[in-house]
């Protein structure tokens, strides 16, 4: 190689490669491939000895020169890129004061909830609650459903298991033993709601949670009838679901009623039941020391799910309890103020 490198030409060429390196693995990529120890620049100093001695110091000054100038801009590029990148951050003003953004939302069977209450109260009803740990005697027996009846089927029961030989405990299966504990303290008129957790030895499926959400009503009075349950009954569900929902009365069977209702609404052409109802039984009126000619009164129990899948068009139960956050996101912002 006896030809003298062209130094600004090379400048050129890598000068523009620098500027084209966007990150700093392409500055240091250019940086190999320049001034690294086989780098192109390299090889030219390292060609200057096979120059005629009298052009190589000429030549030697002027790639020395292209070498500093090339580390120097070098630095300068990598200096560039962490500006352009502290710029960005600058987007940011670190000097606002923090947004707390909202954190969680109410439960769709809170939300259920609060609305029911709410519509109970302005109808008059007063709201209490009961123990979900409950006496098997509250939960059967005083309701008229002794050990030995069949309608103890109609509940599937979680039982406490009681080292002590005391009376049996269990999760409460409906809030109905709150008519029992209500009457043993209060004289009528009675106009109450308790809502309340259930629990049922079931098994899960859309419509079957082994635990559930009621609403158990006692209403107990003089001269009490039928008429009253329906009005009110029919009252309630209007303002729940629109005065132009059609319900529907059928028989039921439960022990503590006589007679014993169940309320279906029409809800997309088919009839779903909502709730069970009926006059409360003489014989538990006569129980809290009242006399049943003179005191009649009604009950019903309404499961909350039910009324938060119709509600919120939710067509499996087991999607509440599933603890999914994208299910319960759809509810942020409902305060159930309805
Ligand atoms: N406790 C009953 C149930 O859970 C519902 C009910 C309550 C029926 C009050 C009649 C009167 O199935």
């Amino acid at each position: 190689m006896s030809d003298a490198p062209d130094l600004d030409a090379l400048e050129e060429t890598a000068r523009a490669a620098l500027a084209a390196a966007g990150d700093a693995a392409a500055v240091e990529d250019w940086r190999v491939g320049w001034l690294g120890r086989k780098g192109r620049l390299t090889g030219v100093l390292r060609g200057v000895r096979e120059l005629p001695a009298e052009r190589r110091p000429a030549v030697g000054a002027g790639a020395n020169r292209l070498k500093l100038a090339l580390q120097e801009a070098h630095g300068e590029r990598l200096a560039a890129l962490r500006e352009a990148r502290a710029d960005e951050g600058a987007a940011i003003d670190v000097t606002l004061p923090g947004r707390q953004p909202p954190q969680g939302t109410l439960h769709p069977i809170t939300i259920t909830r609060r609305m029911m209450e709410r519509t109970f109260r302005d109808m008059g009803f007063d709201v209490v609650e009961g123990p979900d740990v409950e006496l098997e005697t509250y939960n059967f027996d005083r309701l008229r459903i002794p050990a030995d009846h069949p309608a103890r089927e109609m509940w599937d029961t979680i039982w406490i298991a009681d080292e002590d030989a005391g009376p049996r405990k269990l999760l409460r299966t409906h809030t109905s033993p709150m008519q029992i504990r209500y009457l043993e303290r209060r004289e009528p008129p009675i106009r109450v709601i308790v809502p309340g957790t259930c629990y049922r030895y079931e098994a899960v499926d859309a419509t079957h949670e082994w635990m559930l959400s009621q609403f158990e009503g006692l209403v107990i009075d003089e001269g009490l009838s039928f008429a009253h349950l329906k009005g009110t009954l029919e009252s309630f569900v209007q303002r729940l679901f629109g005065s132009e929902i059609e319900t529907r009365f059928r028989c039921d069977y439960f022990p503590f009623v006589e007679p014993g209702a169940e309320l279906a609404i029409r809800w997309q052409g088919d009839w779903l039941e909502v709730l069970g109802c009926g006059m409360v039984h003489r014989e538990i009126i006569e129980q809290a020391g009242l006399d049943s000619r003179r005191y009649t009164g009604f009950a019903f129990g309404i499961g909350v799910e039910r009324v938060a899948m119709l509600r919120y068009g939710v067509t499996d139960i087991r999607a509440f309890y599933a603890n999914d956050l994208r299910f319960l996101e759809r509810f942020r912002g409902s305060d159930g103020s309805a």
